[in-house]
């Protein structure tokens, strides 16, 4: 991961020794290099900028599921982003991040009323509308409201993104979208709903994809439809791709954001040119992992070893609740020792688990570490879906996160502590 290397036997984010973190906000604590959360924004901007193409044909929304942290979407904000969000509590925090609401789109499945009428107050660019239900429902509190909601219906294209079954959204029974075989007949209501504006279309067909031809087969049936759609005079503004791309957690290589964001362009390109003269579209992503993942890694220090009769166990501050991406999908993150070498130790492979009551709660298996207790490791590619779907089981608070700029050291959440966690609770009167 750039950003994150030994000097002087320590690991380091930019110029920060991994142990002066852990010496002054404890462990487990979420490490974030800023450097590495621009350039990863960067690689979508400038691919966007290439070719002298018009910024108004293009936008980059980041999905705020993969790390919402305030400091994180202020920087995106600062550098241009817009935000795919998923819940009101989302739609929080781009605003009081600075985020712009008429650069905020919003996806999911179960968008309640309450949220719609958030959402429209601000006046966002687009709702992801994903069934008809919903769009009735979203007609309705946009009647009430007085405005007209711009929707973006998700189309579900029924292509295998070929990635974990647990993030492939884009397959027919996923609950996911609208089938593709009926989307024609839901943009004819939605076209014909008084408070609805139809301004676009979207898929989102998994994520951790590491190669862009499924992308490219989604984009292929979105173009059919549109043209469908056009001919029936139903016109749409923008073409949204979804997020998806994937990052190397181990030796993994997915296709550089470049890459992929040219093929989509020279593709939409020679379509419009061909069927509309060229006319103006806006191509929108909603990336996530690609922009967060890489920048973060969870820091966190061995309490016990313990040699079992088949397997031997570092047991580490951190647990299941802060990084749960191991005992949900088998994922597999890099581990590290902060000190570049421990000479008391020897090698030995060891499953890394956390404190948790269950047997699911590991974070690494069959590691070879020379390790004592005390010692600092440092799970990689953590920055995206780690704090995020952390949690406070066994009433333990969540971890702290830290941003890195350069020499400087910021603070960007604190580590909550018990009465944090039952600050909303009472007992019986
Ligand atoms: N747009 C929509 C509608 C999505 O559902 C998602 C992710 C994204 C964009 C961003 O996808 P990305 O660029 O990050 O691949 N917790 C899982 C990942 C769940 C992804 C959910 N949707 C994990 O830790 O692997």
């Amino acid at each position: 991961m750039p950003h994150f290397s030994y000097q002087h036997g320590q690991l380091h984010v930019e110029n920060v020794a991994l142990s002066d973190i852990a010496k002054q906000f404890g462990t487990p604590t979420y490490i974030y290099s800023k450097a590495a959360l621009v350039e990863n924004y960067s690689a979508y901007a400038n691919a966007c900028a290439a070719g002298n193409r018009n910024p108004s044909e293009t936008l980059i929304c980041y999905s705020v599921k993969s790390n919402s942290n305030l400091a994180v979407l202020q920087v995106l904000n600062q550098l241009g982003s817009g935000f795919d969000i998923v819940s009101a509590g989302e739609l929080l925090r781009v605003l009081a991040a600075g985020g712009d609401p008429r650069k905020v789109i919003f996806s999911g499945v179960g968008k309640t009323r309450d949220e719609m009428r958030l959402a429209l107050s601000h006046d966002i660019l687009c709702f992801n509308v994903e069934s008809i239900p919903e769009l009735h429902r979203l007609n309705e509190v946009a009647g009430e409201m007085g405005k007209r909601a711009a929707i973006s219906l998700r189309v579900n294209p029924d292509v295998d993104a070929k990635t974990h079954p647990y993030i492939s959204t884009g397959l027919k029974d996923n609950k996911f979208g609208v089938a593709y075989d009926d989307a024609l007949e839901c943009y004819r209501t939605a076209a014909a709903l008084p408070h609805i504006d139809v301004a676009g279309i979207d898929c989102h067909i998994g994520s951790q994809l590491l190669d862009d031809a499924p992308l490219l087969e989604a984009l292929d049936k979105l173009i059919a439809l549109f043209d469908q759609l056009t001919s029936e005079g139903i016109h749409l503004h923008h073409i949204d791709l979804g997020g998806g791309i994937g990052i190397t957690y181990d030796d993994e290589q997915p296709v550089a954001v470049g890459d992929y964001l040219g093929r989509v362009f020279a593709h939409i390109d020679a379509w419009r040119k061909a069927k509309y003269q060229g006319a103006p579209l806006t191509i929108m992503f909603e990336p996530g992992r690609s922009i967060s993942g890489n920048m973060g890694v969870m820091l966190t220090e061995i309490q016990y070893l313990k040699h079992g009769e088949t397997k031997n166990f570092a047991i580490v501050d951190a647990a299941m609740n802060d990084l749960a991406r191991p005992a949900l999908y088998q994922a597999w993150h890099g581990v590290q020792t902060v000190a570049e070498k421990n000479s008391q130790a020897q090698s030995i492979t060891y499953d890394v688990v956390g404190p948790v009551c269950e047997s699911g709660d590991w974070l690494a298996r069959a590691r070879d570490l020379a390790v004592s207790e005390g010692d600092l490791l440092a799970f990689f590619s953590a920055g995206a879906y780690g704090m995020t779907m952390a949690s406070n089981y066994n009433t333990r608070g969540r971890a702290a996160e830290v941003m890195i700029d350069g020499d400087r050291v910021h603070l960007i959440r604190q580590r909550e502590d018990a009465k944090d966690l039952f600050a909303l609770e009472s007992k019986l009167s």
